[in-house]
């Protein structure tokens, strides 16, 4: 789909109206921005081929990928996707299901309160869009778990919509062609936000220019190596030009896993998704040594609904 459409760039027509007698005009005005035509035909030739980005790929597919890919590498994400696709294939057949189950087929994808965040999704939609996704921003974001990116990137993909998807690759990009910084801020800015919309053309391209900044970001301008020699902007953007100057900002997040918080609750929450009932405490102790540190990462487990406490201290998935 998006792979293969080439369109001219956008223009619009203003109509100025009927001035002094003079006849009714019309002008051309271009909104495209200089990135645009380069960047998009790059995506033409280059993008993957992923199966939510297919002609058939449903919203509900969509809105599962999305949320998925957050903080998760692709490679990582297809198969869960598609057990996901094939297991509920539309919200009404996840919302049939307890949490737990969202839970337990969320694999190693980690951070898995995105998995109780997609069946509240499903729930929401079936109680309050009968059953299909909304279209609506607004609708997308005042589902549980949708942030900005999330609404912005659904109905932008799914419903072709003229939205400003800024994820970290699209704020990376953005970062060094236009404001030569190596690095976007931690947080999104209104900055960034407002030089996203100007850059954002017409309802035709819209939804191809967010996913194929996108795509740029994630094969090419990379947060580790930028490889400026494949890049079809390496002639305008600002950090090359500036001869690409370090990064002086605040340091940034390193990815250390092991021995942390997060480690500890997976190792808990692969023993409950593997039991088909409740566990008793003595098979999630083993699992981890440090006592302290898995006692509080069982409670935040429980506070976090990924996991309940039964009243003869066994533990399951939430039902
Ligand atoms: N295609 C559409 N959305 C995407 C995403 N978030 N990551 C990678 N590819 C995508």
């Amino acid at each position: 789909m998006f792979g293969h459409e080439r369109r001219p760039a956008a223009r619009y027509t203003v109509s100025e109206g009927k001035a002094a007698g003079r006849p009714h005009y019309r002008q051309e005005v271009s909104k495209s921005s200089p990135l645009l035509r380069p960047i998009l035909d790059w995506y033409a030739a280059n993008a993957r081929d992923l199966p939510w980005r297919a002609p058939d790929a449903t919203p509900w597919s969509i809105l599962v990928s999305e949320i998925m890919l957050q903080q998760t590498p692709v490679v990582r994400v297809l198969p869960v996707w598609t057990e996901w696709m094939e297991r509920w294939p539309t919200p009404a057949a996840l919302a049939a299901e307890p949490p737990g189950e969202a839970v337990r087929h969320w694999g190693r994808l980690g951070y898995p309160r995105r998995a109780l965040n997609l069946h509240a999704c499903a729930r929401a939609i079936v109680e309050r869009h009968g059953g299909e996704v909304p279209a609506d921003h607004a609708a997308l974001l005042a589902l549980p778990g949708v942030g900005e990116y999330t609404a912005a990137a659904v109905a932008s993909f799914a419903f072709r919509g003229r939205h400003a998807v800024l994820d970290t690759n699209v704020r990376r990009v953005f970062a060094r062609a236009v404001s030569g910084q190596e690095y976007p801020p931690k947080a999104t800015t209104a900055a960034e936000r407002v030089l996203a919309e100007s850059l954002l053309p017409g309802p035709e391209d819209a939804p191809v220019w967010a996913v194929a900044v996108m795509e740029l970001g994630a094969l090419v301008c990379t947060a580790r190596t930028a490889r400026c020699a494949d890049c079809p902007i390496n002639d305008r953007c600002a950090w090359r030009l500036a001869g690409k100057p370090a990064y002086d900002g605040p340091a940034r997040k390193g990815q250390t896993y092991a021995g942390t918080d997060r480690q500890c609750r997976g190792r808990l929450l692969t023993v409950l998704r593997q039991a088909h009932g409740p566990v008793p405490k003595a098979a999630l102790d083993v699992v981890w040594d440090d006592a302290p540190q898995r006692e509080r990462a069982l409670d935040g487990l429980v506070a976090d609904g990924l996991a309940e406490v039964l009243d003869d201290g066994t533990y399951r998935l939430p039902s």
